[in-house]
């Protein structure tokens, strides 16, 4: 059991409702951190708070950090509430999959830049508005198909491309403040959301949800002094599959090679899924986005 004092330290939680936020946040709590989660699913920030028990550990602000003005609230609120900020988990974050490159309309293009890039810059102002000076940190979450994206991820592979290039950037610029800005490089998370949309793949190869929030507690921890804009991968086995055709090939069930025509979208049955949703799109890129957006 750990005890709470001034000196606990306080993380902003970005992307709560999210499928990892559980587990980073009870990591964080474990070791006797305060959190604050932020998002604009309400009633889903409500269960969290019920469902990690903390108390007085963690308070809920709803809201969208990618404007200013709500992201500068939400920091706000974690000083006033606790006293201090120490720092950052930026768990929000959007993905679309399932069209190619020749048929992606634009607004996916700017949708994912802005869910992915400029929401971490907005919010990261605002934080650091707050914190001032180190020791802190700073931590974000990147994707396998930024470095080796496969075909109709081109959108999403773009967005977190530029947000891992962005915290090369950021970490370099926050290094003589004594904040360590780093990112986690992941691919299938196995959360309950991801399980919902894919209850047949093969579990085993996923990056239990557990061990992204461990790697975060490394990368919020003194630990990680020396690291500045780093992007450390965690991707599990997934990454460890032959692609088809290679001697034993892939397990039953584990499509890791590209489609044969990436042209016109992948032929049925080889769909990607490299990334969580791949295999089964959350939205067609040239659909609607899921969720309100501004
Ligand atoms: N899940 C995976 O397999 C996987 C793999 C590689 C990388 N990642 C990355 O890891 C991070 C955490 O993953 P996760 O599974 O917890 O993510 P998630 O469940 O898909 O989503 C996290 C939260 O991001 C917020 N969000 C979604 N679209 C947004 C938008 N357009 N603008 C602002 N916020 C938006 C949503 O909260 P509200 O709508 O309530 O604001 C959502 O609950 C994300 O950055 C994700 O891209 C995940």
């Amino acid at each position: 059991m750990t005890t709470l004092n001034s000196s606990s330290k306080v993380f902003l939680i970005t992307g709560a409702s999210g499928g990892a936020a559980p587990y980073v946040a009870r990591t964080l709590l474990a070791r006797g951190d305060r959190v604050v989660l932020t998002a604009r699913n309400a009633d889903r920030l409500a269960e969290l708070e019920h469902e990690l028990s903390a108390g007085n550990a963690v308070a809920t602000v709803t809201a969208d950090v990618i404007e200013p003005e709500q992201a500068a609230m939400v920091a706000a609120r974690a000083v006033e509430q606790f006293g201090r900020l120490d720092g950052l988990v930026h768990l929000a974050g959007a993905f679309r999959a399932g069209t190619p490159v020749i048929a992606a309309p634009p607004e996916v293009y700017l949708e994912l830049y802005r869910a992915n890039v400029v929401a971490a810059a907005v919010v990261t102002q605002a934080v650091l508005r707050q914190m001032r000076t180190g020791p802190g940190w700073l931590v974000y979450i990147g994707s396998l198909l930024a470095q080796e994206p496969m075909p109709t991820t081109g959108p999403y592979a773009a967005s977190k491309s530029a947000l891992l290039a962005w915290v090369r950037a950021l970490g370099r610029e926050v290094a003589d403040l004594g904040i360590n800005a780093n990112a986690v490089v992941t691919t299938l998370l196995d959360t309950p959301k991801n399980r919902a949309t894919q209850p047949d793949a093969d579990h085993s190869r996923w990056v239990p949800a557990e061990d992204l929030a461990e790697v975060v507690d490394f990368l919020t921890s003194s630990g990680a002094r020396s690291m500045f804009g780093m992007a450390v991968p965690v991707h599990g086995r997934f990454a460890l599959v032959p692609p088809p055709g290679a001697v034993g090939g892939p397990p039953p069930g584990v499509i890791a090679g590209p489609p044969r025509s990436a042209v016109g979208g992948p032929p049925p049955g080889t769909v990607p899924q490299q990334h969580g949703r791949v295999g089964v799109p959350e939205a067609p890129l040239a659909g609607p986005p899921a969720g309100p957006r501004p």
